[in-house]
């Protein structure tokens, strides 16, 4: 079930869940908005207790899972309990994963409060990050709700904010092939009017139920689509060391899926172009770090979850709002990302 409203209407929702509740969030999310989601779940009967985890990528992994298994312990959580997700993308990930696996299943509700969480998590799954690479332990687990309030965004960054815009590109523009409405809305999202963004937000996770629903763990092969941008994104990502946050890694990796796709023959260059102006108008970069060593790339991304039998698939565009999967062999990988640098 997806609530989208304001937290001031999150009673109305409360009573489909257990009383007993563990929030997980960032410090800094609880000082901003904690006392106010605390006042509405006392209000309604919830008992409410609070596990805090550091912010970043750096922290999406088994260490600070092993923490958080051990505050479910101390707190005695269990299957009348619920688990509440109070974050960006990280936090949602993270807490997805410990209720997939805590007791091997504990329920848990979902409030994202990041614009790229809002319009990305909340159905399809989580992973978080191992030593050896980004996304590789993970599983398939559906929150009881996603309950998203648009206002929330109001305290990103700039940066953080593009993030978020460029989880929308890749699947309104690319997936569904709306590059047109997006390049016509595409200042009214960057001014953050929230009637706009909530119509994107909804549109992005419609775009996102729809390929789930047909294909939920990828074994059909749509759910794969849903990848579209991030073969280069996560290798990236775990290259720089997580440096370079996810929605700006994003940036760059869609852009270099469509020069793939114009490689191999597909996506015309006049339509790649236009693609990655768009990406740069949200404020997002398109080009490699100039130390990135290419090899290394490519090295990563043979982790990658759509990797069979060692060949690296990736979903390629014959136009916007056509992907497909593809096998891309190394050396054109190489010409490409030489070009992306
Ligand atoms: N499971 C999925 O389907 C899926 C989909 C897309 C992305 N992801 C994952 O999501 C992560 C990225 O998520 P993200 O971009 O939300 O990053 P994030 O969770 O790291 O949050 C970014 C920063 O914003 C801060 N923040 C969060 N909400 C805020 C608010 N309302 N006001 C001010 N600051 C706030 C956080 O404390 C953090 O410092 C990546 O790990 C990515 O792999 C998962
Ligand atoms: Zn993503």
């Amino acid at each position: 079930m997806l609530y989208h409203d304001s937290l001031d209407k999150l009673g109305q929702c409360l009573d489909q869940i257990n009383k007993n509740l563990l929030i997980i969030s960032h410090p800094e999310i609880k000082k901003l908005y904690g006392s106010k989601l605390e006042k509405f779940l006392t209000h309604a009967g919830c008992t409410v207790s609070w596990t805090l985890i550091p912010a970043g990528e750096k922290h999406k992994n088994l260490e600070i899972l092993n923490k958080l298994y051990d505050a479910c312990a101390s707190k005695k959580i269990d299957k009348n309990s619920c688990l509440v997700a109070f974050g960006g993308g990280v936090v949602q990930d993270m807490v997805c994963y410990l209720a997939a696996t805590y007791k091997r299943g504990v329920p848990y509700v979902q409030i994202p409060t990041t614009l790229l969480a809002q319009a990305d998590i909340g159905i399809g799954g989580c992973a978080i990050d191992h030593s050896a690479g980004k996304s590789l332990i993970g599983a398939f687990y559906q929150p009881k709700w996603v309950y998203s309030d648009i206002k929330l965004v109001k305290s990103l960054s700039d940066e953080e904010y593009a993030n978020g815009i460029a989880e929308i590109i890749n699947k309104v523009g690319c997936l569904d092939g709306k590059i047109e409405e997006l390049e016509k809305n595409l200042a009214q999202i960057k001014e953050r009017n929230y009637a706009v963004l909530e119509d994107y937000v909804m549109k992005s996770v419609i775009i996102k139920k729809a390929i789930i629903m047909q294909d939920e763990t990828g074994t059909k092969g749509p759910r794969l689509f849903l990848d579209w941008g991030h073969t280069i994104t996560y290798a990236l990502e775990k290259a720089l060391d997580y440096e370079i946050s996810h929605g700006q890694a994003l940036g760059i990796g869609m852009y270099g899926a469509a020069l793939l796709s114009h490689q191999e023959g597909y996506l015309e260059k006049e339509k790649v172009e236009r693609l990655k102006r768009l990406i740069q108008s949200a404020g997002l970069p398109t080009r490699l770090p100039k130390e990135i060593d290419i090899e290394n790339l490519i090295e990563l991304m043979k982790l990658d979850q759509k990797v069979v039998g060692g060949n690296i698939r990736f979903v390629l565009l014959r136009d916007f709002g056509k992907p497909f999967l593809s096998s891309v062999d190394d050396a054109t990988l190489k010409v490409v990302l030489q070009e992306l640098k």
